[in-house]
């Protein structure tokens, strides 16, 4: 396997000179292609922290972060919305959808963005929202769909683009025990499929779907272990 992820001492320091908070504390890490990894640790830990500088919407104060063999802070930031664009997806405990837009429309925004064009638009909607199981909700609007479903939305929006990589934070936070499940294992068939999945949790039923568990404290890393061959 490649490496997708190469993170060295990676530190990230909030703040202005007067009030600093050390988010991140040399957290060095590697993830392969196609691994399935959770990131566990309490709250302020600094797991958010961690997947935003990961997943390119954030960038480390020190330590040095290669995303698919390239040095992010080499690239202007055009180039890496592009590359992020591209290669990754992401899922946020809040859903995020547009609220009176229908699953369809939902899923097809993030081409807006893209230099896809229009007329493949809808066909790659649909593949992502059969991808969730959703093919029987295309014309529902957002507001009349279940946590659990717009969850799975919010999924299909982020494969849209067919990223390599999904980065989910606390994807299971707003979704009871049957809908968490339903979700994650959604999650575990696209792993499956050969996508790269990132995901955030307190909950060890959910961290047991992942190969590998990277915990922090403080900051910094205090295990990684993989958990699954
Ligand atoms: N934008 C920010 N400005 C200042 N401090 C922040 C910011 N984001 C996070 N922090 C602080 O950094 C630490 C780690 O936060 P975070 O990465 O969100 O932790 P977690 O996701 O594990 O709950 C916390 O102490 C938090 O208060
Ligand atoms: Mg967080």
């Amino acid at each position: 396997m490649s490496k997708l992820i190469e993170a060295k001492h990676l530190r990230r320091v909030y703040g202005n000179d007067d009030v600093q908070t050390v988010a991140l504390d040399d957290v060095s890490l590697e993830i392969d292609r196609g691994e399935f990894v959770a990131i566990m640790g309490p709250s302020g830990s600094g797991k958010s922290t961690l997947l935003h500088i990961l997943a390119m919407l954030d960038k480390q104060t020190s330590g040095s972060y290669k995303f698919d063999g390239k040095a992010v802070d080499a690239y202007p930031e055009d180039a890496i919305a592009k590359v992020r664009n591209k290669k990754a997806g992401f899922v946020f405990q809040a859903f995020n959808l547009l609220p009176r837009t229908t699953v369809l429309d939902n899923v097809e925004l993030p081409l807006l963005y893209s230099d896809t064009p229009q007329h493949q638009w809808k066909d790659l909607a649909l593949r992502a929202i059969k991808m969730v199981h959703l093919e029987h909700r295309l014309e529902h609007e957002s507001n009349q769909l279940s946590g659990g479903e717009k969850q799975r939305v919010a999924i299909a929006r982020a494969l849209v683009n067919d990223p390599e990589i999904i980065f989910a934070d606390e994807p299971t936070g707003n979704l009871d025990t049957k809908a968490s499940h339903e979700l994650m294992e959604i999650i575990k068939e696209l792993n499956e499929e050969g996508r790269t999945i990132i995901v955030i949790t307190h909950e060890k039923e959910i961290a047991d779907y992942a190969g590998r568990i990277i915990r922090l404290r403080d900051g910094k890393l205090e295990e990684d272990r993989i958990t699954k061959k």
